[in-house]
């Protein structure tokens, strides 16, 4: 598909645990990077064709660098979207990858909760708009991982958190408490290289479409 690519074509992918899936759906439309990207510390590192670079970075700055068009393209999970503020790019297709929820937790066995609860989370926006929707007032605490540990050490009473498989939540005794939405990963596409790069990237687009729909 990309045998004679006109211009350059960088994708950034999400870093963790949804590494492995992206890169197994990129080679299923012919993309590779040219050396072992889970382990190398690259953080940029050239594809099988000599136009496409591919780089790994953290969610956040997977829609920052797609934002200012660095990258062309980004693979990036929802959960990381619903925080990013504005519409600052394209997001055309659901993955459906890497599918995870929104919850809120507590602890199984927790005390009669506070009225004004202290929430825990690194997931500020949503965590704000689905307590505002509640109409219930909460104190933010912003962490950055290990969320689960807030509730068990005291430092929270609730969390809005992602459940994959759930076996986090139970081994540190905490259960969901409400769902807040289903996440997976989405495609993101810088705005001006979409009408630049139309060509190349509405091929792109039907490829993943055709593999993940
Ligand atoms: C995520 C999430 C939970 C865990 C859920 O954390 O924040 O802690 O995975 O997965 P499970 O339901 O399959 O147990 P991650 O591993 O990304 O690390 P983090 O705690 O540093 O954010």
């Amino acid at each position: 598909m990309f045998d004679e690519l006109a211009h350059p074509l960088v994708i950034a992918l999400s870093k963790g645990r949804p590494l492995a899936q992206q890169l197994a759906l990129l080679q299923r439309l012919g993309i590779e990077p040219s050396e072992d990207i889970t382990t190398s510390r690259k953080l940029v590192v050239k594809g099988n064709h000599p136009q496409i670079r591919l780089m790994v970075l953290r969610g956040h700055d997977v829609a920052t660098y797609v934002e200012h068009g660095i990258a062309d393209i980004g693979i990036v999970g929802k959960d990381v979207l619903l925080e990013f503020p504005g519409d600052n790019f394209y997001e055309p297709l659901d993955l459906k990858l890497s599918q995870c929820q929104l919850i809120v937790a507590g602890l199984i066995d927790e005390k009669p909760l506070p009225r004004r609860l202290r929430v825990a989370t690194k997931f500020i926006e949503t965590a704000k708009r689905f307590y505002a929707s509640e109409g219930t007032q909460i104190d933010m605490i912003r962490l950055t991982g290990g969320l689960e540990l807030a509730p068990v050490m005291g430092l929270a009473d609730r969390i809005v958190d992602i459940v994959e498989t759930g076996s986090t939540l139970v081994a540190n005794g905490l259960e969901p408490k409400a769902f807040i939405c289903d996440i997976s990963s989405r495609l993101i596409i810088n705005k001006v290289a979409f009408k630049t790069k139309q060509p190349m990237i509405d091929r792109f687009i039907e490829s993943m479409m055709a593999e993940t729909q």
